[in-house]
């Protein structure tokens, strides 16, 4: 329960910090939707999800395809986000020399819950913003001389790409790439084309876990101990992973990752984390640096040190992590991949061409087809401004298709019966 001072603060804050209409803030009161029960969820699956639906502000008529570039913080992370907001800006902390600055300190409260979610130790956390930035440690920080090469795949989003061709330009490392199918077919396809990739010279294997270009989950368990049996470092970027598959680094092995929890868990956008195992952590330089760069003892914690920062978004980080906790990753990971298998198989029976796996160990979220004559731009356009249908793709014909786990199945309807009118009517 909030008071009514509060509540018309996090009005305007909400109006200022989201750009929204101050009206849609009126939901983050009492009247706020709660998570429904597992008891629901036994009884009946599709109502459970239904109910879920209503947590989020993307408005009942809208169909969002497109979770993989961004999620929606659905009212749980928002209320956390302005409850937090509306405490740490009082500057009324217990410690005179006590500010909410992240940036400047082990924020443990906020690295152990994602810590634990992402089966690794706190101490092997660093909080960033984004997956980008954490790749960015990763490219220009990691121990490297003139000629040493970086193994990635073809299917690289920039933000994963460009600071190692940055680090190339600028200081002689080499940047090498092996194909990925269109589709790959199975793990062993693409594991025998990095194997054939390796050379003496080969430092590291940065690779995405999910690819941004046709979302396939490539087999990292497998190319991290690959690397490692081969004296390799393995460095994933798993933008797409937190949130829209059950995530445990230990288990893994490898020993860098990051990852962009504001697209598949939903969390406030800025949310991001860098993993680095501790045995690799001497081997990796900071890029900003403040004080705490040279204390090896802070573990992960000096990667996270960027000067002030916006730690209400932390507290939206914490609850997103709840909030898949309380829904649990088993059945949201079940549900993505339901919706995904059921538009996939629609697509193909509609002819389109799947760059998704068929071997369903390689997919889970995000599902590829390429559908020429049609071109992508004027679909995404048409889909938007005609039917309130939010898809994505790449030029020419290739359409991304995102199912997170709060479509409903009419979405998908939806989306198909335009899809259909659209190619009657080109
Ligand atoms: C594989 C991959 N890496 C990095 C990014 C960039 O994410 P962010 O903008 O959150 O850093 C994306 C975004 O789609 C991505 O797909």
């Amino acid at each position: 329960m909030i008071d009514r001072r509060s509540f018309v603060f996090s009005s305007a804050a909400f109006a200022a910090i989201a750009g929204m209409q101050p009206a849609l803030a009126t939901e983050q009161t009492e009247t706020a939707p709660a998570l429904p029960s597992a008891t629901l969820y036994a009884r009946d699956e599709e109502a459970y999800w239904a109910a879920v639906r209503k947590l989020f502000l993307i408005p009942a008529d809208e169909v969002y395809l497109n979770n993989g570039t961004v999620g929606s913080s659905p009212h749980p992370v928002l209320r956390a986000i302005f409850d937090a907001f509306n405490q740490t800006e009082q500057m009324a902390q217990a410690d005179p020399e006590d500010y909410p600055i992240w940036g400047y300190g082990p924020w443990n409260e906020y690295r152990d819950p994602l810590a634990k979610f992402v089966g690794a130790d706190r101490d092997e956390i660093a909080l960033v913003r984004n997956a980008t930035e954490a790749n960015n440690y990763i490219a220009n920080g990691f121990d490297m001389k003139p000629g040493d090469e970086v193994l990635m795949s073809d299917q690289e989003h920039p933000g994963g790409e460009q600071p190692w061709q940055l680090r190339a330009k600028r200081y002689g490392v080499v940047v090498k790439k092996y194909q990925i199918p269109l589709p790959p077919k199975s793990p062993a396809e693409i594991l025998n084309r990095i194997n054939d990739a390796i050379t003496p010279h080969t430092r590291i294997i940065f690779v995405s876990h999910i690819t941004t270009v046709t979302g396939v989950v490539q087999p990292v368990k497998e190319i991290a101990s690959l690397a490692r049996s081969k004296g390799i470092v393995s460095a994933f970027d798993g933008a797409h992973v937190t949130g829209m598959m059950s995530l445990n680094l230990h288990d893994m092995g490898c020993d860098l990752y990051t990852s962009s929890p504001h697209k598949w868990l939903q969390a406030p956008k800025g949310s991001g984390f860098l993993y680095a195992r501790p045995e690799v952590q001497d081997r990796l330089w900071n890029t900003i640096a403040t004080e705490g760069w040279e204390e090896p003892q802070l573990k992960a914690e000096r990667f996270q040190r960027i000067g002030s920062s916006n730690v209400p978004m932390l507290a939206g980080l914490r609850a997103a992590i709840e909030l898949a906790n309380n829904i649990g990753m088993e059945r949201i990971e079940q549900r993505h991949r339901k919706l995904a298998d059921r538009m996939l198989a629609e697509m193909t029976k509609r002819g389109a061409e799947s760059w998704t796996s068929p071997d369903a160990s390689l997919r889970c979220g995000i599902v590829t087809v390429n559908v020429p004559p049609i071109k992508r731009m004027d679909l995404e356009n048409w889909m938007w401004q005609q039917k309130k249908i939010r898809i994505r793709g790449g030029e020419p014909s290739k359409l991304r298709l995102s199912t997170p786990y709060y479509l409903l199945p009419g979405d998908i309807d939806r989306f198909l019966d335009a899809f259909d009118e659209y190619r009657r009517r080109t």
